[in-house]
């Protein structure tokens, strides 16, 4: 479907997306292009990620950025003011899950500390470089991917269940030091969809797990995709949410809300 100039609600914006390659940060990075904004993709899945951008607009590059490190995520951000002299949207997207599942007696630190350094200190370099070219326009709009596993315990491993916590306390600390510069900073809560991230761990195929999701859902009828996730970034990312900081948007259909174990209300 084609988008008319009326409905380009990223006209004119730079755009950065960390896990860009794939999923939800693809999605979002062919979102936020048709609605007019530069975007520059940053993962660590090269061929995907030249790929995408050749297919999108001529004003999509692709740029091999590990978010755990912090000089990959700084010349990042150097590529968009150096291209386009100003950065408005930095979306802290890019994550990884540990497959850990084993009680906490057994639980391997390294994947621990692995799984720490791309969610966690991938955001929070993401938030420093964004924040150092956004302070002196005194405008800018980072968006992280957090999860319901940073809402409630026990979706998932110990490791992945820490580092989206931490991403929603960061993303409230950025909006409480950088609102004075009118620097938005909020993220988005993601329930179960059905990309590589739970896939590579998953004998299921997509639909089943899509179905599994489903099932386990509480709001029935429907199925989430990437492309509501990137929906729901796109209202932060655009002027539309000119008033919203500090804000994580948890798309679950209301999966945190309830345990229907209680009965009131069971399906
Ligand atoms: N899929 C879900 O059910 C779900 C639910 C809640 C939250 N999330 C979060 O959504 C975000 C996107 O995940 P997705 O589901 O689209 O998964 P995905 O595996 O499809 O995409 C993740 C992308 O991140 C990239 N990536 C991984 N490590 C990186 C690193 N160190 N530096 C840069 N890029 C890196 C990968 O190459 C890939 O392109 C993640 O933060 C994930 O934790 C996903």
């Amino acid at each position: 479907m084609s988008t008319s100039a009326t409905q380009r609600r990223l006209k004119g914006k730079v755009a950065i997306i960390t896990g860009g390659a794939h999923g939800i940060g693809e999605a979002s990075a062919r979102l936020f292009n048709k609605h007019g904004a530069k975007v520059i993709i940053a993962d660590i899945a090269d061929d995907a990620g030249h790929k995408l951008a050749e297919s999108l607009s001529q004003w999509a590059v692709y740029i091999h950025c590990d978010v755990s490190k912090e000089e990959d995520v700084r010349a990042a951000v150097d590529l968009a003011m150096e291209k386009h002299g100003q950065l408005d949207i930095m979306f802290n997207n890019a994550g990884m899950v540990d497959s850990h599942r084993s009680s906490v007696v057994e639980y391997n630190m390294e994947q621990f500390e692995r799984t720490m350094n791309v969610n966690v200190k991938g955001v929070m370099h993401g938030i420093k470089h964004a924040a150092r070219v956004m302070i002196p326009r005194r405008k800018g709009c980072i968006i992280s991917t957090a999860s319901i596993s940073g809402v409630v315990g026990g979706t998932t491993s110990y490791g992945y269940t820490a580092s989206k916590h931490a991403v929603i306390g960061l993303t409230k600390n950025g909006a409480a030091e950088l609102g004075k510069y009118g620097i938005r900073v909020n993220c988005v809560s993601p329930y179960l969809v059905a990309t590589g991230l739970i896939m590579n761990y998953s004998a299921k195929g997509k639909n089943e797990m899509e179905t599994w999701g489903s099932s386990l859902a509480n709001l029935k009828g429907t199925i989430l995709k990437a492309e509501d996730i990137a929906e729901a970034a796109l209202y932060l990312a655009s002027d539309e949410s000119k008033y919203v900081s500090g804000h994580n948007l948890v798309v679950d259909g209301g999966f945190t809300v309830v345990n229907h174990d209680w009965g009131l209300y069971r399906p």
